[in-house]
Protein backbone atom coordinates (compact mmCIF):
# COMPACT_ATOMS: atom_id res chain seq x y z
CA UNK A 1 0.00 0.00 0.00
CA UNK A 2 1.12 3.52 -0.79
CA UNK A 3 2.04 5.58 1.98
CA UNK A 4 2.89 9.01 -0.29
CA UNK A 5 0.66 11.59 -0.29
CA UNK A 6 0.21 12.35 -4.21
CA UNK A 7 -2.22 15.25 -5.67
CA UNK A 8 -3.39 14.84 -8.92
CA UNK A 9 -3.77 18.81 -10.10
CA UNK A 10 -5.48 21.19 -12.85
CA UNK A 11 -7.13 17.78 -14.57
CA UNK A 12 -10.83 17.45 -15.69
CA UNK A 13 -12.64 15.08 -13.29
CA UNK A 14 -14.77 12.74 -15.25
CA UNK A 15 -17.13 9.66 -13.82
CA UNK A 16 -20.01 8.38 -14.60
CA UNK A 17 -22.45 10.89 -13.27
CA UNK A 18 -20.10 13.96 -13.05
CA UNK A 19 -17.34 16.59 -15.15
CA UNK A 20 -15.76 18.37 -12.56
CA UNK A 21 -12.43 20.71 -12.70
CA UNK A 22 -11.33 19.25 -9.66
CA UNK A 23 -7.69 18.56 -7.89
CA UNK A 24 -7.65 14.68 -6.12
CA UNK A 25 -5.56 14.28 -3.07
CA UNK A 26 -4.57 10.37 -2.51
CA UNK A 27 -3.18 9.15 0.65
CA UNK A 28 -2.27 5.61 1.36
CA UNK A 29 -3.87 4.13 -1.88
CA UNK A 30 -7.13 5.80 -1.38
CA UNK A 31 -8.64 8.74 -2.81
CA UNK A 32 -8.57 11.24 0.26
CA UNK A 33 -10.35 14.17 -1.05
CA UNK A 34 -11.23 15.84 -3.96
CA UNK A 35 -11.30 19.72 -4.25
CA UNK A 36 -12.36 22.22 -7.15
CA UNK A 37 -9.00 24.07 -8.55
CA UNK A 38 -8.06 27.19 -7.09
CA UNK A 39 -9.83 26.66 -3.48
CA UNK A 40 -8.10 26.88 -0.61
CA UNK A 41 -8.39 23.89 0.40
CA UNK A 42 -6.41 22.29 -2.60
CA UNK A 43 -3.95 24.95 -2.55
CA UNK A 44 -3.21 23.67 0.82
CA UNK A 45 -2.59 20.19 -0.04
CA UNK A 46 0.89 21.11 -2.44
CA UNK A 47 2.54 21.38 0.34
CA UNK A 48 2.37 18.00 2.07
CA UNK A 49 2.03 16.28 -1.16
CA UNK A 50 5.06 13.80 -1.92
CA UNK A 51 3.87 13.85 -5.80
CA UNK A 52 2.46 16.09 -7.81
CA UNK A 53 1.05 14.89 -11.18
CA UNK A 54 0.22 18.24 -13.24
CA UNK A 55 -3.23 17.19 -15.19
CA UNK A 56 -3.65 20.79 -16.74
CA UNK A 57 -5.63 19.76 -20.35
CA UNK A 58 -6.20 16.14 -19.21
CA UNK A 59 -8.79 14.28 -18.28
CA UNK A 60 -8.69 12.06 -14.73
CA UNK A 61 -10.77 9.21 -15.24
CA UNK A 62 -11.04 5.58 -13.29
CA UNK A 63 -9.28 2.99 -14.39
CA UNK A 64 -11.17 0.48 -16.24
CA UNK A 65 -12.71 -2.29 -15.44
CA UNK A 66 -12.30 -5.07 -17.83
CA UNK A 67 -14.85 -7.79 -16.92
CA UNK A 68 -14.42 -9.95 -19.34
CA UNK A 69 -10.98 -11.54 -19.96
CA UNK A 70 -8.67 -14.80 -20.89
CA UNK A 71 -5.58 -14.77 -19.69
CA UNK A 72 -3.80 -18.54 -19.77
CA UNK A 73 -6.76 -19.46 -21.12
CA UNK A 74 -6.86 -23.39 -22.28
CA UNK A 75 -8.89 -22.97 -25.35
CA UNK A 76 -9.03 -25.19 -28.99
CA UNK A 77 -5.86 -27.86 -27.80
CA UNK A 78 -3.44 -24.54 -26.96
CA UNK A 79 -3.35 -21.46 -24.38
CA UNK A 80 -4.30 -17.75 -24.62
CA UNK A 81 -1.08 -16.48 -25.54
CA UNK A 82 -0.99 -13.61 -22.82
CA UNK A 83 -0.24 -14.74 -19.27
CA UNK A 84 -1.43 -12.90 -16.06
CA UNK A 85 1.98 -10.95 -16.33
CA UNK A 86 1.77 -9.66 -19.93
CA UNK A 87 -1.91 -9.89 -19.89
CA UNK A 88 -1.60 -7.56 -16.80
CA UNK A 89 0.61 -5.37 -17.98
CA UNK A 90 -0.75 -4.77 -21.67
CA UNK A 91 -4.05 -3.95 -19.44
CA UNK A 92 -2.62 -1.08 -17.90
CA UNK A 93 -1.08 0.52 -21.36
CA UNK A 94 -4.29 0.58 -22.17
CA UNK A 95 -5.89 2.48 -19.24
CA UNK A 96 -7.76 -0.49 -17.00
CA UNK A 97 -6.60 -1.16 -13.82
CA UNK A 98 -8.47 -4.59 -12.72
CA UNK A 99 -9.66 -7.08 -14.54
CA UNK A 100 -12.14 -10.14 -13.74
CA UNK A 101 -10.77 -13.21 -15.46
CA UNK A 102 -12.67 -16.62 -15.72
CA UNK A 103 -11.15 -19.59 -13.92
CA UNK A 104 -12.72 -22.55 -15.49
CA UNK A 105 -14.24 -25.96 -14.17
CA UNK A 106 -12.88 -28.88 -16.08
CA UNK A 107 -15.71 -31.27 -16.58
CA UNK A 108 -15.60 -34.18 -13.57
CA UNK A 109 -13.77 -31.99 -11.59
CA UNK A 110 -14.80 -29.73 -8.54
CA UNK A 111 -15.62 -25.73 -9.70
CA UNK A 112 -12.76 -25.15 -6.25
CA UNK A 113 -9.90 -27.06 -8.11
CA UNK A 114 -10.67 -24.69 -10.90
CA UNK A 115 -10.41 -21.76 -8.80
CA UNK A 116 -7.04 -22.72 -7.48
CA UNK A 117 -5.73 -23.06 -10.41
CA UNK A 118 -6.52 -19.55 -11.87
CA UNK A 119 -5.06 -18.42 -8.50
CA UNK A 120 -2.11 -20.40 -9.04
CA UNK A 121 -1.71 -18.58 -12.00
CA UNK A 122 -2.42 -15.02 -11.29
CA UNK A 123 -0.49 -15.28 -7.94
CA UNK A 124 2.27 -12.77 -7.83
CA UNK A 125 2.11 -12.19 -11.39
CA UNK A 126 -0.40 -9.34 -11.79
CA UNK A 127 0.87 -5.34 -12.44
CA UNK A 128 -3.24 -4.44 -11.71
CA UNK A 129 -5.74 -6.16 -9.18
CA UNK A 130 -8.10 -9.03 -10.28
CA UNK A 131 -11.01 -10.85 -9.55
CA UNK A 132 -12.19 -14.01 -11.12
CA UNK A 133 -15.60 -15.44 -12.44
CA UNK A 134 -16.12 -19.16 -12.67
CA UNK A 135 -17.10 -21.07 -15.66
CA UNK A 136 -19.04 -24.21 -15.00
CA UNK A 137 -18.85 -26.65 -17.24
CA UNK A 138 -20.47 -29.33 -15.04
CA UNK A 139 -23.44 -28.54 -13.53
CA UNK A 140 -24.45 -31.02 -11.34
CA UNK A 141 -25.30 -31.10 -7.13
CA UNK A 142 -21.93 -30.71 -6.19
CA UNK A 143 -20.96 -27.65 -8.13
CA UNK A 144 -24.28 -26.20 -7.58
CA UNK A 145 -23.59 -26.35 -3.53
CA UNK A 146 -19.80 -24.98 -4.80
CA UNK A 147 -21.33 -21.90 -5.99
CA UNK A 148 -22.91 -20.73 -2.33
CA UNK A 149 -19.17 -21.07 -1.28
CA UNK A 150 -17.59 -19.43 -4.03
CA UNK A 151 -19.97 -16.89 -3.30
CA UNK A 152 -18.24 -16.24 0.21
CA UNK A 153 -15.49 -16.10 -1.15
CA UNK A 154 -15.75 -13.29 -3.86
CA UNK A 155 -16.65 -15.46 -6.91
CA UNK A 156 -20.26 -14.30 -7.27
CA UNK A 157 -20.95 -14.65 -11.27
CA UNK A 158 -20.75 -18.03 -13.37
CA UNK A 159 -20.33 -18.40 -16.92
CA UNK A 160 -22.46 -20.82 -18.76
CA UNK A 161 -22.43 -21.73 -22.55
CA UNK A 162 -25.27 -22.47 -24.34
CA UNK A 163 -22.39 -22.93 -27.27
CA UNK A 164 -19.19 -25.53 -27.80
CA UNK A 165 -21.20 -28.88 -27.29
CA UNK A 166 -19.04 -31.72 -26.01
CA UNK A 167 -16.17 -29.08 -24.34
CA UNK A 168 -18.35 -26.47 -22.34
CA UNK A 169 -21.77 -26.30 -23.50
CA UNK A 170 -24.58 -26.73 -20.42
CA UNK A 171 -27.98 -28.13 -21.63
CA UNK A 172 -31.15 -26.15 -21.46
CA UNK A 173 -32.12 -28.18 -17.91
CA UNK A 174 -28.38 -27.33 -16.35
CA UNK A 175 -28.95 -24.07 -17.34
CA UNK A 176 -31.95 -23.77 -15.45
CA UNK A 177 -31.17 -25.70 -12.04
CA UNK A 178 -27.60 -23.34 -12.06
CA UNK A 179 -29.75 -20.37 -12.50
CA UNK A 180 -32.51 -21.96 -9.85
CA UNK A 181 -29.01 -21.95 -7.91
CA UNK A 182 -28.32 -18.55 -8.54
CA UNK A 183 -31.98 -16.92 -7.69
CA UNK A 184 -31.26 -18.32 -3.92
CA UNK A 185 -27.84 -17.27 -3.47
CA UNK A 186 -27.41 -14.26 -5.25
CA UNK A 187 -25.44 -14.96 -8.14
CA UNK A 188 -24.99 -13.81 -11.56
CA UNK A 189 -25.41 -16.11 -14.43
CA UNK A 190 -23.63 -15.06 -17.54
CA UNK A 191 -24.39 -16.85 -20.31
CA UNK A 192 -22.73 -17.47 -24.23
CA UNK A 193 -26.11 -17.12 -26.01
CA UNK A 194 -25.38 -19.26 -28.91
CA UNK A 195 -27.20 -22.09 -30.34
CA UNK A 196 -24.17 -24.47 -30.25
CA UNK A 197 -26.08 -27.84 -30.92
CA UNK A 198 -27.55 -26.19 -34.50
CA UNK A 199 -24.39 -24.45 -35.08
CA UNK A 200 -22.32 -27.67 -35.31
CA UNK A 201 -24.72 -29.62 -37.57
CA UNK A 202 -24.13 -26.12 -40.05
CA UNK A 203 -20.65 -26.45 -39.26
CA UNK A 204 -20.50 -30.09 -40.70
CA UNK A 205 -22.57 -29.35 -43.78
CA UNK A 206 -20.27 -26.29 -44.19
CA UNK A 207 -17.14 -28.76 -43.82
CA UNK A 208 -18.42 -30.98 -46.80
CA UNK A 209 -18.93 -28.54 -49.11
CA UNK A 210 -15.63 -27.86 -48.66
CA UNK A 211 -16.06 -23.76 -46.88
CA UNK A 212 -13.08 -24.22 -45.00
CA UNK A 213 -12.13 -20.70 -44.85
CA UNK A 214 -12.27 -18.51 -41.81
CA UNK A 215 -14.96 -16.15 -43.10
CA UNK A 216 -17.41 -19.82 -42.86
CA UNK A 217 -17.28 -19.30 -38.53
CA UNK A 218 -19.25 -16.17 -39.62
CA UNK A 219 -21.29 -17.59 -42.18
CA UNK A 220 -22.11 -20.64 -39.79
CA UNK A 221 -22.26 -19.23 -36.45
CA UNK A 222 -25.57 -17.60 -37.58
CA UNK A 223 -27.09 -14.17 -36.16
CA UNK A 224 -31.04 -16.32 -35.32
CA UNK A 225 -29.02 -18.76 -33.58
CA UNK A 226 -27.65 -15.71 -31.20
CA UNK A 227 -31.01 -14.11 -31.07
CA UNK A 228 -32.17 -17.47 -30.28
CA UNK A 229 -30.43 -18.46 -27.86
CA UNK A 230 -30.64 -14.99 -26.37
CA UNK A 231 -34.58 -15.35 -26.09
CA UNK A 232 -34.44 -18.83 -24.60
CA UNK A 233 -31.52 -17.71 -21.94
CA UNK A 234 -33.82 -14.90 -20.80
CA UNK A 235 -36.96 -17.34 -21.10
CA UNK A 236 -35.02 -19.57 -18.61
CA UNK A 237 -33.78 -16.75 -16.31
CA UNK A 238 -37.82 -15.65 -16.10
CA UNK A 239 -38.32 -19.20 -15.03
CA UNK A 240 -35.64 -19.44 -12.64
CA UNK A 241 -36.53 -15.68 -11.44
CA UNK A 242 -32.60 -14.82 -11.99
CA UNK A 243 -31.10 -11.68 -12.78
CA UNK A 244 -28.88 -12.51 -16.34
CA UNK A 245 -26.06 -11.16 -18.06
CA UNK A 246 -25.37 -12.08 -21.95
CA UNK A 247 -21.79 -11.58 -22.55
CA UNK A 248 -20.40 -10.60 -26.14
CA UNK A 249 -23.64 -9.58 -27.24
CA UNK A 250 -22.90 -9.35 -31.32
CA UNK A 251 -26.42 -9.25 -33.23
CA UNK A 252 -28.83 -6.03 -33.81
CA UNK A 253 -31.72 -8.90 -33.45
CA UNK A 254 -30.10 -10.31 -29.45
CA UNK A 255 -29.78 -6.81 -28.69
CA UNK A 256 -33.59 -6.38 -29.80
CA UNK A 257 -34.22 -9.39 -27.26
CA UNK A 258 -32.41 -7.94 -24.37
CA UNK A 259 -34.29 -4.21 -25.35
CA UNK A 260 -37.76 -6.48 -25.18
CA UNK A 261 -36.74 -8.43 -21.65
CA UNK A 262 -35.47 -5.03 -19.91
CA UNK A 263 -39.22 -3.36 -21.81
CA UNK A 264 -40.82 -5.56 -19.30
CA UNK A 265 -38.57 -4.64 -16.08
CA UNK A 266 -36.63 -8.02 -16.21
CA UNK A 267 -33.11 -8.33 -14.28
CA UNK A 268 -31.79 -8.75 -17.86
CA UNK A 269 -28.57 -7.35 -19.37
CA UNK A 270 -25.76 -7.09 -21.77
CA UNK A 271 -22.33 -6.66 -22.24
CA UNK A 272 -20.56 -5.95 -25.94
CA UNK A 273 -17.00 -5.82 -27.24
CA UNK A 274 -15.02 -2.80 -28.79
CA UNK A 275 -14.24 -6.11 -32.00
CA UNK A 276 -17.97 -5.94 -32.45
CA UNK A 277 -18.36 -1.95 -32.51
CA UNK A 278 -15.01 -1.62 -35.15
CA UNK A 279 -14.51 -5.00 -37.11
CA UNK A 280 -17.02 -6.89 -39.27
CA UNK A 281 -17.63 -9.63 -41.53
CA UNK A 282 -15.64 -7.83 -44.01
CA UNK A 283 -12.57 -8.82 -41.89
CA UNK A 284 -13.56 -12.81 -41.28
CA UNK A 285 -12.99 -12.39 -45.14
CA UNK A 286 -9.95 -10.87 -45.32
CA UNK A 287 -7.94 -12.72 -48.50
CA UNK A 288 -5.88 -15.66 -47.79
CA UNK A 289 -6.05 -17.20 -44.23
CA UNK A 290 -6.23 -13.42 -42.52
CA UNK A 291 -9.37 -13.61 -41.60
CA UNK A 292 -8.45 -15.96 -38.80
CA UNK A 293 -7.48 -13.10 -37.21
CA UNK A 294 -10.31 -11.91 -36.47
CA UNK A 295 -12.38 -15.38 -35.30
CA UNK A 296 -13.73 -15.53 -32.01
CA UNK A 297 -17.19 -16.49 -30.94
CA UNK A 298 -20.29 -15.02 -30.99
CA UNK A 299 -18.53 -14.26 -34.82
CA UNK A 300 -18.14 -10.75 -35.85
CA UNK A 301 -21.42 -9.37 -37.61
CA UNK A 302 -22.09 -7.47 -41.35
CA UNK A 303 -21.15 -3.97 -40.27
CA UNK A 304 -25.08 -3.11 -40.08
CA UNK A 305 -25.23 -4.24 -36.68
CA UNK A 306 -22.35 -1.82 -34.97
CA UNK A 307 -25.45 1.08 -35.03
CA UNK A 308 -27.75 -1.30 -32.84
CA UNK A 309 -24.66 -1.73 -30.60
CA UNK A 310 -24.07 1.69 -29.99
CA UNK A 311 -28.18 2.79 -29.96
CA UNK A 312 -28.00 -0.56 -27.27
CA UNK A 313 -24.90 1.54 -25.81
CA UNK A 314 -26.54 4.92 -25.07
CA UNK A 315 -29.96 3.25 -24.05
CA UNK A 316 -28.75 0.94 -21.61
CA UNK A 317 -30.20 -1.55 -22.93
CA UNK A 318 -26.35 -2.81 -23.43
CA UNK A 319 -24.59 -1.85 -19.82
CA UNK A 320 -21.09 -3.35 -20.41
CA UNK A 321 -18.40 -3.12 -23.00
CA UNK A 322 -15.57 -5.85 -21.56
CA UNK A 323 -12.82 -6.78 -24.03
CA UNK A 324 -13.33 -10.82 -23.95
CA UNK A 325 -9.09 -10.82 -25.09
CA UNK A 326 -8.43 -14.25 -26.03
CA UNK A 327 -4.99 -13.93 -28.12
CA UNK A 328 -3.77 -16.14 -30.25
CA UNK A 329 -0.51 -15.84 -32.36
CA UNK A 330 -1.54 -15.64 -35.17
CA UNK A 331 1.45 -18.08 -36.36
CA UNK A 332 1.60 -21.33 -34.60
CA UNK A 333 -1.76 -21.09 -33.15
CA UNK A 334 -4.46 -19.59 -35.72
CA UNK A 335 -3.14 -21.82 -38.12
CA UNK A 336 -3.93 -24.57 -36.45
CA UNK A 337 -7.21 -23.62 -38.08
CA UNK A 338 -5.56 -23.79 -41.61
CA UNK A 339 -8.41 -25.83 -44.13
CA UNK A 340 -10.65 -26.43 -41.61
CA UNK A 341 -12.08 -23.25 -39.96
CA UNK A 342 -13.78 -24.75 -37.05
CA UNK A 343 -10.43 -25.50 -35.72
CA UNK A 344 -9.02 -21.82 -35.71
CA UNK A 345 -8.83 -20.82 -31.67
CA UNK A 346 -11.53 -18.36 -30.82
CA UNK A 347 -10.66 -15.69 -29.30
CA UNK A 348 -9.34 -11.58 -30.20
CA UNK A 349 -6.77 -9.47 -28.18
CA UNK A 350 -8.15 -6.46 -27.32
CA UNK A 351 -7.20 -5.70 -23.36
CA UNK A 352 -4.81 -2.97 -23.98
CA UNK A 353 -7.19 -1.41 -26.66
CA UNK A 354 -10.60 -1.03 -25.04
CA UNK A 355 -10.32 2.49 -23.19
CA UNK A 356 -8.75 4.06 -26.08
CA UNK A 357 -11.18 2.25 -28.86
CA UNK A 358 -14.53 3.96 -26.69
CA UNK A 359 -13.09 7.22 -26.20
CA UNK A 360 -12.92 7.00 -30.20
CA UNK A 361 -16.55 6.37 -29.77
CA UNK A 362 -16.67 9.52 -27.99
CA UNK A 363 -14.87 11.14 -30.59
CA UNK A 364 -17.09 9.85 -33.19
CA UNK A 365 -20.58 11.09 -31.12
CA UNK A 366 -21.86 7.55 -30.40
CA UNK A 367 -21.50 8.80 -26.64
CA UNK A 368 -20.98 10.83 -24.08
CA UNK A 369 -17.89 11.30 -21.95
CA UNK A 370 -19.76 10.55 -18.96
CA UNK A 371 -21.46 7.40 -20.62
CA UNK A 372 -17.62 6.08 -21.79
CA UNK A 373 -16.76 6.48 -18.13
CA UNK A 374 -20.02 4.87 -17.49
CA UNK A 375 -19.62 1.45 -19.70
CA UNK A 376 -16.35 1.26 -19.03
CA UNK A 377 -14.95 1.72 -15.50
CA UNK A 378 -18.50 2.51 -12.87
CA UNK A 379 -21.02 -0.11 -14.28
CA UNK A 380 -18.71 -3.06 -14.71
CA UNK A 381 -18.03 -2.89 -10.90
CA UNK A 382 -20.78 -2.31 -9.73
CA UNK A 383 -22.48 -5.09 -11.98
CA UNK A 384 -19.38 -7.65 -10.37
CA UNK A 385 -19.55 -6.07 -6.97
CA UNK A 386 -16.62 -4.21 -6.88
CA UNK A 387 -18.32 -0.15 -6.08
CA UNK A 388 -16.81 2.23 -5.17
CA UNK A 389 -13.74 0.69 -4.42
CA UNK A 390 -13.75 0.30 -8.46
CA UNK A 391 -14.72 2.03 -11.01
CA UNK A 392 -15.11 5.93 -10.03
CA UNK A 393 -13.13 8.38 -8.62
CA UNK A 394 -14.74 9.70 -5.04
CA UNK A 395 -13.64 9.57 -1.00
CA UNK A 396 -12.45 6.03 -0.32
CA UNK A 397 -12.39 4.32 -3.64
CA UNK A 398 -8.66 2.90 -4.66
CA UNK A 399 -7.08 5.40 -6.08
CA UNK A 400 -6.78 3.44 -9.61
CA UNK A 401 -6.76 6.83 -11.89
CA UNK A 402 -5.73 7.02 -15.06
CA UNK A 403 -4.32 10.66 -16.78
CA UNK A 404 -5.96 10.49 -20.27
CA UNK A 405 -4.71 13.00 -23.44
CA UNK A 406 -7.96 13.36 -25.07
CA UNK A 407 -5.99 14.89 -27.99
CA UNK A 408 -3.08 13.31 -29.51
CA UNK A 409 -3.22 10.69 -31.89
CA UNK A 410 -2.10 7.23 -31.99
CA UNK A 411 -2.15 4.61 -34.33
CA UNK A 412 -2.86 1.35 -33.27
CA UNK A 413 -0.25 -1.01 -34.50
CA UNK A 414 1.26 -4.99 -33.13
CA UNK A 415 4.90 -3.01 -33.43
CA UNK A 416 4.06 -0.91 -30.70
CA UNK A 417 1.50 -2.89 -28.38
CA UNK A 418 2.59 -4.21 -25.38
CA UNK A 419 0.11 -7.53 -25.88
CA UNK A 420 1.66 -10.70 -26.39
CA UNK A 421 0.85 -11.94 -29.59
CA UNK A 422 1.70 -11.34 -32.85
CA UNK A 423 -0.88 -9.07 -34.61
CA UNK A 424 -3.32 -6.47 -33.59
CA UNK A 425 -7.38 -6.62 -34.33
CA UNK A 426 -6.83 -3.23 -35.32
CA UNK A 427 -3.59 -2.86 -37.08
CA UNK A 428 -3.52 1.09 -38.78
CA UNK A 429 -6.46 2.57 -36.94
CA UNK A 430 -6.24 5.87 -35.77
CA UNK A 431 -7.56 7.04 -32.35
CA UNK A 432 -7.87 10.43 -31.11
CA UNK A 433 -6.40 9.56 -27.10
CA UNK A 434 -3.89 8.18 -24.94
CA UNK A 435 -3.26 6.80 -21.84
CA UNK A 436 -0.46 8.77 -19.93
CA UNK A 437 -0.12 7.65 -16.59
CA UNK A 438 -2.01 5.00 -14.85
CA UNK A 439 -2.01 4.48 -10.99
CA UNK A 440 -3.39 1.33 -9.40
CA UNK A 441 -4.27 2.24 -5.34
CA UNK A 442 -2.04 5.55 -5.81
CA UNK A 443 0.84 3.56 -7.00
CA UNK A 444 2.17 4.77 -10.36
CA UNK A 445 2.04 1.91 -13.14
CA UNK A 446 2.47 4.09 -16.00
CA UNK A 447 4.08 7.35 -15.95
CA UNK A 448 4.11 9.49 -18.92
CA UNK A 449 3.88 6.75 -20.65
CA UNK A 450 6.63 4.52 -19.01
CA UNK A 451 6.23 1.51 -17.55
CA UNK A 452 6.86 1.79 -13.53
CA UNK A 453 4.74 -1.00 -12.39
CA UNK A 454 5.92 -4.62 -11.47
CA UNK A 455 4.52 -8.23 -11.23
CA UNK A 456 3.20 -8.42 -8.32
CA UNK A 457 1.83 -5.15 -7.45
CA UNK A 458 -1.96 -6.58 -8.59
CA UNK A 459 -3.83 -7.83 -5.79
CA UNK A 460 -6.94 -10.59 -5.78
CA UNK A 461 -10.24 -8.71 -5.33
CA UNK A 462 -13.02 -10.88 -3.74
CA UNK A 463 -16.06 -9.15 -4.87
CA UNK A 464 -19.56 -9.00 -3.34
CA UNK A 465 -23.23 -9.75 -5.55
CA UNK A 466 -24.19 -8.31 -8.08
CA UNK A 467 -25.32 -3.98 -7.21
CA UNK A 468 -26.52 -3.34 -10.31
CA UNK A 469 -29.64 -5.07 -9.00
CA UNK A 470 -29.74 -2.40 -6.18
O1 LIG B 1 -14.05 -16.29 -29.04
C1 LIG B 1 -14.11 -16.18 -27.82
N1 LIG B 1 -15.04 -15.43 -27.32
N2 LIG B 1 -13.22 -16.84 -27.05
C2 LIG B 1 -13.21 -16.89 -25.65
C3 LIG B 1 -14.21 -17.84 -25.07
C4 LIG B 1 -15.57 -17.23 -24.94
O2 LIG B 1 -16.52 -17.81 -25.44
O3 LIG B 1 -15.72 -16.17 -24.34
ZN1 LIG C 1 -18.19 -16.87 -24.61
ZN1 LIG D 1 -14.99 -14.88 -23.26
Amino acid sequence: MSTTRTLIRNGLVITASDETHADILIEDGRIAALAAHGTDIAASWTASAERVIDATGKYVIPGGVDAHTHLDFPFGGTFSSDDFESGTRAAAWGGTTTIVDFAVQTAGHALREGLDAWHAKADGKCAIDYAFHMIVSDVNDASLKEMDLLIEEGVSSFKLFMAYPGVLYSDDGKILRAMQRASTNGGLIMMHAENGIAIDVLVEQALARGETDPRYHGEVRKVLLEAEATHRAIQLARVAGAPLYVVHVSAEEAVAELAAARDKGLPVFGETCPQYLFLSTDNLAEPGFEGAKYVCSTPLRPREHQAALWRGLRTNDLQVVSTDHCPFCFNGQKELGRGDFSKIPNGLPGIENRMDLLHQGVVDGHLTRRRWIEIACATPARMFGLYPKKGTIAPGADADIVIYDPHTEQVISAETHHMSVDYSAYEGKRVTGRVETVLSRGEPVLEDRRFVGRAGHGLYTPRSTCQYLD
